[in-house]
């Protein structure tokens, strides 16, 4: 294991310098003639450092990990000065929606979990967005009923799902605030009225997707002005952006739910040129932030708990985390292609449950306590006791309220997505995936932030063979997720708060990151740093440029397809025991801070 986790690691250390020069370039001071943007400060440096030298940052009482420095240093200032993790959290989303605008924002949705320090209770928020009342069943499909090419159906108006992060921001804040609503903007306002220098990150991807970023003349302005490229270390204003988050302030998600925004929002939509949508004031009126019960499965001394539906991320988790407790992994190592079969193909058979169950059980009944029951998982563990990758994947028959006949779902998932990992010097957990959807989201872009497509997570295929998708779109559904934010409970404590961004393969990165915690001994930071192997029930991706590619030959062995890819998740994570030990993901730009 030891020689693995070292190879494993060295990857990373290995290309540290440049990423780490990018990383600090990315918020480091401009030219004394420019100088408003603050240095990057010691303890930034210092947590930027930690990730590339695969250490963990340590805290005694309050701890936040998230994809930005920017966005970690206004959470990390709400704590400091006694706020809750949920104060944070709003601190932090704010600046995330700047700074990191392609991967979540106020015109996206969001799943929150979070443990109560005072109660002991665990409760899940689910802020995802949601289709409109007009919105059709064959919203995406053409005049003969084929489903559109993905990103004619993402671009545009379309795909645009009624925003549910405004409102869970507000909701997190009325149940678990302790700081003034309208101090949680100040950072946001004050980085969009004096700018902020442009990422990397974020100036390769406004290259890689200048075209589609350039069909709507706000987006243009914003992402392309003067029709040139935002370049990396460039300050970037957003007047627009800092007026939102005033009235936000000052009015609460009422101000983004009714009002002038809510009118542009519907405008910018339903006016997308070429691509139209549907949604409507009524939508943004009637949305509601819903509570949902914590779905939790077994895993060693374990209780690994997550957003259940629509989210599919906590079952899928569960259900691969489930299958392989009947396995010895730590016996096995992280060295072992023994090991990596046996999560490869845990993997596929979870992804083929998701597939056929798992949808927004508000529309659909879903077997949801029967996907994660031990004996089930047990059941499917035991198709895992062979030598070489299994031929046949299928669905297998949780236990169900009363009998149903799905299709397999055909949805398309493109990674994207922010996710956010706090503890407060209450003891509380906050653990928050968000996003809107693919990068840059429909790119349809008003009042300085960007709308969502999270309508394409829905199967763009309603029926297969003439019988039903549990994931087809419906009028007020909201469209399945891969979102995983995840606390792990230890004898009833919280010991880990952990999640990623990434499509549906969030749920590997996070399967994978828990399993290297929780049986290859790793700390936290060596566990999201550990290269990736996943499998979504197609090919067994190895990270490429990693020793993760080193396995190819024994994988291939064993019958599965491998294919070597980029596979930038975004994992944040902070493990909680004598004191805090928060971990962020190399392959992005984020930090944990603590004190
Ligand atoms: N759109 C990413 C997810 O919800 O899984």
């Amino acid at each position: 294991m030891r020689c693995f986790s070292a190879l494993l690691l060295s990857a990373f250390v290995f290309s540290a310098p440049g990423f780490a020069q990018e990383a600090a370039d990315a918020v480091a001071p401009e030219t004394a003639t420019q100088g408003q943007v603050k240095a990057l400060t010691e303890e930034v440096i210092a947590a930027l450092e930690a990730k590339l030298d695969g250490v963990p940052v340590t805290s005694e009482n309050w701890m936040v990990a998230a994809a930005n420095p920017l966005a970690v240093e206004a959470g990390a200032k709400v704590l400091r000065a006694g706020g809750s993790a949920a104060d944070a959290m709003v601190a932090v989303q704010v600046v995330l929606g700047l700074v990191e605008p392609q991967s979540s924002g106020l015109g996206g949705g969001a799943f929150l979990v979070w443990y109560d320090a005072a109660t002991g209770r665990m409760t899940t928020l689910d802020g995802r967005e949601t289709a409109p009342q007009a919105a059709k069943p064959r919203l995406f499909q053409d005049e003969q009923g084929e489903p559109l090419k993905f990103f004619d159906a993402v671009v545009g108006g379309l795909s645009v799902g009624t925003p549910g992060t405004p409102a869970l921001l507000e909701e997190a804040h009325r149940r678990w605030g302790r700081s003034s609503w309208p101090g949680l903007f100040a950072d946001g306002i004050r980085l969009a009225d004096e700018g902020f220098l442009v990422s990397p990150r974020l100036a390769s991807l406004v290259e890689n997707d200048a075209e589609r970023l350039s069909r709507f003349p706000e987006t243009a302005a914003y992402f392309l002005p003067g029709g040139e490229l935002l370049q990396q270390g460039q300050r970037l204003t957003n007047p627009a952006y800092a007026n939102t988050l005033r009235v936000l302030a000052s009015d609460g998600a009422a101000g983004f739910y009714g009002g002038e925004i809510a009118a542009d929002i519907v405008r910018t939509v339903r006016n997308a040129p070429g691509n139209p949508g549907v949604l409507s004031g009524i939508d943004l009126a009637l949305y509601q932030v819903i509570e949902r019960e914590p779905v939790c499965a077994e895993y060693r001394a374990y209780e690994v708990c997550g957003m259940g539906p629509p989210s599919s991320g906590a079952l899928t988790v569960g259900q691969i985390l489930g299958m392989l407790n009947n396995y010895d992994l730590a016996a096995m190592g992280a060295e072992s292609a023994e090991a990596w079969r046996l999560i490869g193909d845990a993997s596929r058979l979870a992804f083929a449950d998701r597939g056929r169950y798992m949808a927004d059980s508000d529309f659909v009944p879903m077997p949801t306590k029967g996907l994660v029951d031990p004996d089930y998982l047990a059941q499917r563990a035991a198709l895992l006791n062979t030598e070489a990758a299994l031929a046949e994947i299928a669905p297998g028959q949780p236990e169900f309220d009363h009998a149903l006949n799905w299709a397999d779902d055909v949805s398309l998932e493109f990674p994207s997505t922010s996710h956010i990992s706090i503890v407060d010097s209450y003891g509380n957990v906050l653990s928050m995936t968000t996003t809107i959807e693919n990068g840059f989201g429909s790119r349809l872009m008003t009042n300085g932030f960007l709308l969502n497509n999270e309508l394409t997570d829905f199967s763009f295929k309603t029926h297969s063979d003439g019988v039903p998708i549990a994931n087809r779109l419906e009028p007020g559904k909201r469209p399945r997720s891969s979102m995983s934010p995840t606390i792990v409970m230890q004898d009833g404590a919280p010991v880990l708060a952990i999640g990623s961004p990434g499509g549906s393969r969030i749920i590997g990165y996070v399967a994978k990151s828990i399993i290297a915690w929780a049986d290859w001994d790793m700390d936290v930071q060596q566990a999201l740093s550990l290269p990736h192997l996943v499998n979504r029930f197609g090919t067994y991706d190895v990270e490429a440029g990693t020793a993760a590619e080193g396995f190819t030959d024994a994988l291939v062995l064993q019958g599965f397809e491998v294919s070597p890819r980029d596979l930038t998740s975004g994992l944040h994570a902070i493990e909680i025991g004598e004191g805090l030990s928060g971990g962020a993901d190399p392959r992005r730009e984020g930090i944990a801070l603590g004190e």
